[in-house]
């Protein structure tokens, strides 16, 4: 299949990331089905998307007439088997439990036309997890967009053993057409590349503040002012939840036991006294100003 031939996207999962890949596809000319099984993330995607589009139009991004053309396309539904009927192209974007998104590959893959595409949007799951509960195991890879997906470029394509070549090299240009800068990884591996970057980076800031070589502030200061990142380490690890850095390393570290895995002290006791970053007020930093 080539680009032109793409018509149709579906998007199961209308949560922080499904409803904004489902806007960017339609943004970019596509008919997208949005599909989720909660009636209430549907109805917050919708409502993003009838906020969204106004604000373009306000913005002089887009005309009136655009943005009821891709309003006119982007369809939100519970029906899993209506939404991705004659789809070209899934992006699955659920919730990152395993089982759930075994389920979900199994159902389009019964669903969806024989010629069509199935990626999984997922941080850590590799595809070739989810390409055996299909019986087009070539037609399926990662595609890992990052969060808000309407503005960061970035986007992982993780090719498994089991993906043809036109597979990734289709879902390369998608990603191209959406208007994204994507990388190809051309073999699996575990937290592909920026999570793999993003956690040694990490351990090295954990390990300088628990050898008391510089204070959590000064380490953010050196990386956003030596490095240009726009965060440093523990600023992003406040933002991003310090408990969710914690149930990633820990379940990595149950899965390998290499001590290399193990989450540090510092994450460990900031995840006993609930100190998870911006969302419980105090982290690394504190917010309760
Ligand atoms: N949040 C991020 O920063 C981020 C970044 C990149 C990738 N991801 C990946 O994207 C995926 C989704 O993450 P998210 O943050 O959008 O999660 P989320 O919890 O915001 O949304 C997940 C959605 O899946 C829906 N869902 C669950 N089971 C379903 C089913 N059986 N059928 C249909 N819908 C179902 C839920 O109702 C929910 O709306 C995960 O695999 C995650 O690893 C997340």
């Amino acid at each position: 299949m080539k680009l032109k031939d793409i018509n149709k996207i579906c998007v199961v999962g209308a949560g922080n990331m499904g409803h904004q890949i489902s806007m960017l596809a339609a943004l970019n000319g596509f008919k997208v089905d949005c599909i989720d099984s909660s009636r209430e993330q549907l109805d917050k995607a919708e409502e993003f998307a009838d906020s969204y589009l106004p604000g373009r139009v306000s913005k002089g991004k887009l005309t009136e007439e655009e943005a009821s053309r891709i309003r006119a396309n982007l369809v939100f539904t519970q029906d899993i088997e209506a939404g991705a009927a004659e789809a070209d192209f899934a992006v699955e974007a659920v919730t990152e439990v395993l089982e759930v998104k075994k389920k979900i590959f199994r159902q389009l893959d019964r669903i969806m036309p024989p010629k069509a595409v199935i990626t999984t949007n997922s941080s850590f799951f590799v595809s070739s997890l989810l390409a055996g509960e299909t019986k087009r195991p070539d037609k399926v890879c990662n595609m890992h967009f990052f969060n808000p997906a309407l503005v960061m470029k970035c986007v992982e394509v993780v090719k498994g053993q089991h993906t043809a070549e036109e597979t990734a090299e289709l879902t390369m240009e998608l990603a191209r057409y959406l208007g994204k800068v994507p990388v190809l990884l051309k073999k699996e591996i575990y937290g592909f590349l920026v999570n793999r970057i993003l956690a040694a980076i990490n351990n090295e800031a954990l390990y300088l503040l628990e050898t008391e070589v510089a204070s959590a502030e000064d380490i953010d200061s050196a990386v956003t002012n030596a490095l240009g990142h726009p965060l440093g380490p523990f600023s992003l690890m406040d933002l991003t939840g310090i408990d969710l850095s914690y149930h990633i390393t820990m379940e990595r570290y149950r899965e390998t036991g290499a001590a290399a895995d193990k989450p540090s002290p510092t994450i460990v006791e900031k995840y006993a006294k609930g100190e998870w970053g911006k969302k419980t007020g105090i982290g690394f930093y504190c917010y309760t100003d």
